[in-house]
């Protein structure tokens, strides 16, 4: 098998500020692939120059992923930068109204359903209709959209607007793997179990020691757990697999 570190790709990483999208894009970057860390929050900035001071290529876009107009200015951009995207990793995500309780849907908001729905699914969307093209003239592309354990079987935790976005990327990316396999281009999913990030500290520590009684293996999962899935699903080898999803739980789902 060929070592990716040979070849240098354009990566997109949404997310990319802090949790999972951070670690990522320093995954990537550290492979040598030039990579755009892509995130609403302004401290997107200090996490690419984090990168950048380790002597790897980053830049920081800050931007919100639903927004139809930034995507399309953002991904140009980069284009014209660095040229065309080999690589995107859509990891933005939302659980919803923050709280570390479950909302039942008779108490849903139906402006937080939106929100998570369209945050989850909808930059997803965008993102990839904004960098195909640019893999279809490459005739090369690796596409990975962080979906959830939640989209795979019951969680005591997630809400029922969040495991319906996430149930929507397996298909979304069922779909578009069969639509442009035939360019080069892989779509796959992660779906991750309990994993400690930013994302995960709002519900506490009971929340992990449940998990972890009920996972095989015994513990949350950390960031590099999901990061080296990704670096599989994102790599030249990984060529044959698409229209996959790849389960980083602990075994938790054998429960
Ligand atoms: N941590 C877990 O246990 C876990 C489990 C399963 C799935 N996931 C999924 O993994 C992904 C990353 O999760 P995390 O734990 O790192 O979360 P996190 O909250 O730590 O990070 C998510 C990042 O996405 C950014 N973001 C959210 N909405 C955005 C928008 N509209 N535009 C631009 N940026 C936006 C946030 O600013 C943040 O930096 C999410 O899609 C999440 O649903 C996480």
């Amino acid at each position: 098998m060929t070592p990716d570190k040979s070849i240098e790709r354009v990566a997109v990483v949404t997310g990319a500020a802090q949790g999972l999208g951070y670690d990522i894009a320093a995954a990537l970057a550290s492979l040598g692939h030039r990579v755009a860390l892509l995130d609403r929050a302004d401290d997107v900035a200090r996490s690419a120059a984090t990168l950048q001071a380790r002597g790897t290529t980053a830049a920081a876009h800050c931007l919100d992923v639903t927004d139809e107009a930034a995507v399309q200015r953002t991904i140009a951009a980069i284009e014209e930068a660095w040229g065309d995207v080999g690589i995107l990793v859509n990891g933005a995500g939302i659980t919803g109204r923050k709280g570390a309780h479950k909302t039942a849907v008779v108490d849903m908001d139906p402006s937080d359903w939106r929100r998570v729905i369209t945050t989850n699914v909808a930059s997803a969307f965008l993102l990839c209709r904004a960098c195909i093209p640019g893999m279809q003239r490459a005739r090369w592309g690796r596409i990975v959209n962080i979906a959830s354990q939640a989209a795979r079987a019951r969680t005591e935790r997630s809400n029922a607007h969040y495991a319906a976005s996430k149930s929507a990327v397996l298909g979304f990316s069922r779909g578009l793997a069969h639509e442009v396999a035939s360019s080069g281009i892989t779509v796959n999913c992660v779906a991750p179990g309990r994993i400690a990030t930013p994302m995960t500290v709002q519900t506490g520590a009971d929340v992990d020691a449940a998990y972890s009684a009920k996972s095989a293996v015994g513990r949350v999962g950390v960031p590099a757990d999901v990061t080296a899935a990704v670096m599989y699903l994102t790599s030249e080898g990984s060529a044959f697999m698409t229209g996959a999803t790849v389960d980083v739980n602990g075994g938790y789902s054998m429960n």
